[in-house]
């Protein structure tokens, strides 16, 4: 079965995962070099660390802020922008919470676990922007501490975000997940949302996963190479 091209398909939804911004050098979260290698994530990402340490949860995020704010959006993020250009009816959902994808110029982007570059009040839950690094101030005006407006382990997914997925994924015709492992639900189950509507599905991933049987076509290689494939032809 051929590689299906992108400008075949009028509704295209791209779900990308940590594999899609490690050509930007970020680490993903699993595998070789993966985050949650070095770090045990009850320790660093979830609230109940949070109430614990907000000091040692913030020099974390911390450090996170700085990885991604050296990073550059890279060719495959570009791609994505340019398809949503070109195919405005385009959508991006991600799980990344680095902002490469809105840096690259995509536009309809729903971020699912948020965004490291948002904060929230942890008394009143009021979410400011803020691209300072280090953060300028752990603590909001009230006095509480902020903290980031992540969607992190234990967390909910933020509702609006889960609905405009679900409502992005119901009229798409093409979907092309992206360096995604697919083990984090809820948000890894959506692509069976598009898959149910009949969508040609595409996983692109230089391993296979535990959700690649689902999927019509396997593309094995790195994002970048794979996307300007899919485009280009
Ligand atoms: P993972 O780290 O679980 O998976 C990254 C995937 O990217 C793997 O399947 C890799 O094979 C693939 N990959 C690596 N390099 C790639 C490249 N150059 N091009 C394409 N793919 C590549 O990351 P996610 O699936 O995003 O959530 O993880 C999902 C969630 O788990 C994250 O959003 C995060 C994490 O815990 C929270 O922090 C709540």
């Amino acid at each position: 079965m051929s590689a299906p091209r992108i400008r075949e398909f009028r509704r295209v939804v791209f779900f990308t995962g940590a594999g899609m911004s490690a050509e930007s050098g970020i680490p993903t979260y699993r595998g070789a070099g993966g985050i949650w290698k070095e770090y045990d994530w009850e320790e660093y990402a979830c609230q109940r660390a949070f109430q614990r340490d907000p000091e040692k949860v913030w020099d974390f995020h911390d450090v996170r802020r700085k990885t991604v704010a050296a990073a550059e959006p890279n060719a495959g993020h570009r791609v994505v922008a340019e398809v949503e250009r070109a195919q405005p009816d385009t959508w991006v959902l991600t799980q990344n919470i680095d902002g490469l994808h809105r840096r690259a110029g995509t536009k309809n982007l729903v971020e699912l676990h948020g965004s490291l570059w948002r904060v929230r009040c942890d008394r009143e839950g009021k979410v400011t922007e803020d691209l300072s690094v280090p953060i300028a101030s752990r603590r909001c005006a009230c006095g509480a501490y902020l903290r980031p407006d992540i969607v992190w382990f234990e967390d909910a997914l933020n509702r609006a975000s889960l609905a405009a997925a679900e409502r992005a994924l119901e009229g798409c015709d093409l979907l092309v997940s992206v360096g995604t492992s697919g083990v984090v639900y809820p948000a890894a189950q959506l692509p069976v949302i598009a898959m149910k509507r009949g969508a040609v599905t595409v996983e692109v991933n230089p391993e296979d996963t535990p959700v690649s049987e689902l999927y019509q076509h396997r593309l094995r290689g790195p994002a970048s190479a794979i996307l300007a494939s899919l485009w280009e032809v």
